[in-house]
């Protein structure tokens, strides 16, 4: 959740900050703003609205010439997305500008005595009393060496809540200066220029080599050199990383979305998510898996968290945890999870699912269950993120980077993780002999060529879409590890297209859900194979049999040649046949598809849906 930039090397700043803000707009676009030490003044401008309106505004007006400088795309928490409320904001002299990610939870007794203080406010929001505090601190600078690091060191020991803070400051000219606390916060290592920013993507073009900035700690970026202390101004230890994607890989080769990129990305994506995975052995191996087996062997419960997207694709780990592994497990909302007082203990494994590995909601339910002295394992995509450094043990997902907000790609290669996890476990474990392991992996390997042959038969999903583009409302059925499925493919069409879709368990229909059937009204049901599972299956068509019989409109996703539920589908997409546990894998992908084209078609931004951000860093 905003997105934040900062640079300092040789090349002019501004460029540097401006195409940094486009690979990271995706993380918040209410508001965008810059700023540039230059001739020994801060330059800065700053629009309401997508980076679009400022990138024109600078046209317009005179350059922003400097080698320093900074750069915010926002998602609104205190004050509406206007111009004065956007950042960068500066202290009463203009002689700062800082950005900001997070809340600021003590704001009001801060502003209060900031204002009792002679400082003047010009905006709603939490960050300008960063500003005014820097402010205060560099005024009493002698006293300290009047740097702007020492100011930020102190005032972050004022601050409650969670932040990112990048700032300069013409006093200390030649630097700039970040720092975090449970929001994220990279340096990206150039030759003679160096980067901080909310993710690696915003610096991708120019270096790959990164450094973890921990938590309670500041750092400081000059054209030469990276510093980083803690809080209390003593050495910060680091974790240098390499980028492991391209700069292409964050384009949008030819695509009019990043979302239809992604998804037709996803065979690729999943075939990726299993490189490795075997060993010479023929043992399964997972990349950052630091539980030792006799700790996975005691395990006697595992709970699986996420948000949104993600604890869908928990959903269904659970199925294949307790099938495979025969280990207990239950899945948890992050954000609910640790104000239900969940019982752990050191036996209990959590499992925590996040394509970002910054979601806020997530980051403290697993420090929470590390508190009770549980184990915590978790499925990321993004390396360096704050879970998988606050986890015991990481399965990344390997699927490059995810752009458009809705998540597509991540979705089906959590579910990869989840899988390979869940087999980890039998294996090391013994619930499943060596023979059955080497054929459900099979199975997965199987899984590209299954999810691209579903890609390449979107045509009569489209036409769907044509058809459906003007409807209020649109229900999603399904049962088992389909009911999960339901739940994502309604909040898909909720995400883009601003639809009133819900996801319900076939089997509950009857038990409330059966009242919103009116004639006409869209429903799609995720059928389960026929053979593997028949006793659902006979469920799931006598549900279909009963909403038509109150005039649905049945779009019905059902295995290649399942004659059984044809003749009551109105719309049929067909699946190939695949292992009822690993169906989510080719029946998420025309539900994606749909609602790509449904918001499309509705004149959406589609990577940008209204209200939302990709990484969410507040409760
Ligand atoms: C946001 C996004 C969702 C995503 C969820 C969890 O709400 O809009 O698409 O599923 O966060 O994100 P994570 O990065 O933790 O997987």
């Amino acid at each position: 959740m905003c997105g934040i930039v900062g640079y300092a090397g040789d090349r002019q700043a501004l460029g540097v900050v401006l195409e940094g803000l486009s690979r990271l707009e995706y993380r918040g676009y209410d508001s965008a703003g810059v700023a540039v030490l230059t001739e020994g003044k801060i330059a800065w401008a700053k629009r309401a609205g997508k980076l679009g309106n400022l990138t024109s505004a600078l046209k317009e007006s005179p350059p922003l010439p400097g080698t320093v400088g900074l750069g915010h795309t926002r998602w609104a928490t205190h004050g509406a997305p206007t111009d004065p409320n956007a950042h960068p904001h500066t202290d009463c002299d203009g002689n700062l500008a800082v950005v900001h990610n997070g809340i600021i939870e003590n704001f009001a007794e801060l502003r209060d005595e900031l204002k009792a203080g002679g400082h003047l406010m010009t905006s709603e929001t939490d960050t300008e009393l960063v500003a005014h505090l820097l402010e205060d601190e560099m005024a009493a600078g002698p006293a300290e060496d009047g740097s702007l690091a020492t100011a930020m060191r102190s005032v972050c020991q004022r601050l409650d809540g969670t932040f990112t803070l990048v700032a300069v400051d013409v006093r200390d000219p030649g630097v700039v200066v970040g720092a975090r606390r449970n929001s994220p916060l990279v340096v990206g290592r150039g030759d003679g220029e160096n980067f901080l920013a909310s993710d690696v993507a915003a610096f991708i073009s120019f270096t790959k080599d990164a450094t973890e900035i921990g938590q309670n700690q500041v750092a400081e970026i000059r054209a030469g050199e990276v510093t980083v202390t803690n809080f209390d101004g003593s050495p910060g230890a680091v974790r240098d990383f390499t980028v492991d994607w391209d700069a292409e890989a964050a384009e949008k080769a030819g695509f009019k979305w990043f979302m239809a990129k992604e998804i037709a990305e996803q065979p690729r994506a999943v075939a990726e998510a299993l490189v490795g995975r075997v060993g010479k052995d023929g043992r399964l191996v997972l990349d950052e898996m630091r539980l030792s087996d006799e700790e996975l062997r005691s395990v006697d419960r595992i709970v699986v968290l996420g948000c949104g997207t993600a604890y869908h694709a928990g959903m269904i780990a659970k199925y294949a945890i307790e099938h495979w592994a025969k280990i207990p497990c239950e899945v948890a909302l992050a954000s609910e999870f640790r104000y239900s007082d969940p019982i752990l203990t050191k036996s209990t494994l959590v499992i925590a699912i996040s394509q970002s590995g910054e979601t806020l909601d997530t980051l403290m339910a697993i420090r929470h269950a590390s508190e009770q002295h549980s184990r915590v394992l978790s499925i990321c995509n993004v390396k360096g993120s704050s879970i998988p450094r606050e986890s015991d043990g990481v399965v990344y997902l390997h699927a490059g980077p995810e752009i458009a907000v809705a998540s597509t790609k991540a979705f089906l290669t959590q579910l990869i993780a989840c899988y390979v996890l869940a087999l980890y476990l039998a294996q090391v474990r013994g619930s499943m002999y060596p023979d059955e392991i080497a054929m459900a992996l099979d199975h997965l390997r199987a899984m590209p060529n299954a999810v691209e042959e579903v890609l390449e038969r979107m045509g009569p999903v489209r036409a769907m879409a044509r058809e459906l583009a003007g409807e209020r409302c649109v229900l999603f059925l399904g049962r088992h590890v389909g009911f999960p499925v339901a739940l994502e493919g309604a909040l898909k069409l909720k995400e883009l297209a601003y639809m009133h879709a819900e996801g319900f368990a076939a089997g509950e229909l009857k038990h409330g859900p059966i009242a919103l059937i009116e004639p006409g009204l869209p429903v799609v049901i995720v059928t389960p194979p026929p053979a593997d599972m028949p006793v659902l299956h006979d469920k799931i068509v006598s549900n279909i049999q009963e909403i038509r019989a109150r005039g649905a409109r049945t779009i019905v996703l059902a295995e290649r040649g399942d004659e059984k539920v044809a003749p009551y589908a109105d719309t049929l997409i067909e699946l190939p046949p695949v292992p009822p546990l690993l169906q989510p894998l080719v029946a998420a992908v025309p539900l994606q598809v749909f609602a790509c084209e449904v918001a499309d078609i509705q004149g959406h931004d589609v990577d940008q849906p209204r209200n939302l951000a990709k990484s969410v860093t507040v409760e």
